[in-house]
């Protein structure tokens, strides 16, 4: 069997798989640069230096709201990380399949393609297949069937919610509302309460410990450095989840009006569907505790939070290179006209 590899390139995490063994290799979509050339580190080491590095030393993250926005560096951090997976080996000629954005536009979706197809990588195939397609298959929706399904993606720029229905989508709408959003909102509320300014960094591991989207959460507090507003000192401080859980509910009420919107725009033998099989929450974000109650809450309907939630493109991606039984929800850019 010849090589065959999968990417799934987001905002936040980069990730890639070998699929002939399953592995998956996920690292922050981030590259660090000294005084303009000097490439310092890739991945997770250079997301290491975010918040901290002097003013010689970039920090780039190549990816916003979810598409590609500058490509040589994403093409660096790609063979980086592809070398990587190939425990140091360059691995040429090689079967690619790329999640590409769904809700973008043809060009923003050849960028992925041709990122690869220019690198260092020299693959053999390049295919491609939408983010929300990939995610249906990991969910384990039957791709032959045309009953419907809602995908909801939430990730670190970007939440993606999508109608798929025989192994293509529907309806799909995307909005930039999702992790990194809510972490500013996290870092605007310790601001206003608490007249301290805290970090990107610090506000995440607010959100990773403290939140709780249930009807009843219990109190949690955590310790962390801030800076006074005033005088700009560094003082510890307690934040409790009284402060973040109301905030971060209210930051993701946009994701749920757009699942609302785009249930209603559903048609009605398919919005039937969705009724009977519930939602799919996916995304990294998902993994915010209780999330699925809040969803059930406001929509009525089922909500199915998959496990590993933040692998999911990937594993689906994986999975659709493992069989030829998947063959038709993945296209060759070439032949086909995007929408
Ligand atoms: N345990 C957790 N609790 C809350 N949020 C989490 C948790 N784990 C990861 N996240 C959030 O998930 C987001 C990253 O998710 P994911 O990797 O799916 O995004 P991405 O694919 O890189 O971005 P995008 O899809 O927007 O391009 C980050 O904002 C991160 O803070
Ligand atoms: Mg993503």
């Amino acid at each position: 069997m010849s090589d065959k590899y999968g990417i799934d390139i987001g905002t936040c995490n980069v990730r890639l798989s070998y699929v002939n063994t399953g592995e998956i290799l996920t690292e922050k979509n981030v590259i660090t640069i000294k005084d303009r050339k000097l490439v310092l580190g890739y991945g997770d080491d250079a997301y290491e230096m975010f918040e901290k590095a002097p003013e010689n030393i970039e920090v780039i993250f190549p990816v916003v709201d979810g598409v590609i926005s500058d490509i040589d560096k994403m093409q660096l951090i790609l063979e980086h990380l592809y070398k990587k997976l190939n425990y140091g080996k360059n691995v040429r000629g090689s079967d690619f399949l790329i999640a590409v954005p769904t809700d973008t536009t043809e060009v923003e979706k050849r960028a992925f393609h041709e990122l690869v197809a220019n690198s260092k990588i020299k693959p053999r195939s390049i295919s491609v297949v939408e983010k929300s397609v990939a995610d249906s298959v990991y969910c384990g929706v039957d791709i032959e069937s045309p009953r419907g399904n809602i995908i909801v993606n939430i990730g670190a720029d970007t939440t993606d919610i999508s109608v798929v229905s025989l192994g293509g989508i529907v309806l799909c709408n995307t909005i930039k509302v999702a992790g990194n959003k809510i972490n500013e909102a996290i870092i605007n509320a310790v601001k206003q309460a608490e007249a301290k300014l805290i970090g990107m960094k610090s506000a995440e591991q607010l959100k990773f410990n403290l939140v709780d989207l249930g009807l009843r959460p219990v109190h949690k507090e955590m310790k962390l450095f801030g800076r006074v507003l005033a005088t700009g000192l560094p003082v510890r401080t307690t934040i409790g989840s009284e402060l973040i859980n109301p905030v971060v509910a209210e930051t993701i009420e946009p994701i749920i009006d757009a699942v609302k919107r785009t249930l209603e725009k559903t048609p009605p033998e398919l919005a039937a569907d969705i009724v009977d099989n519930g939602m799919y929450l996916l995304g990294g974000s998902a993994n915010m505790k209780n999330i699925d109650s809040l969803f059930n809450r406001e929509t009525g309907l089922k909500v199915n939070l998959m496990p590993d939630p933040i692998n999911s493109t990937i594993k689906g991606v994986t999975k659709i290179m493992s069989s030829s039984k998947y063959d038709s929800v993945r296209y060759f850019p070439q032949e086909k006209v995007y929408n």
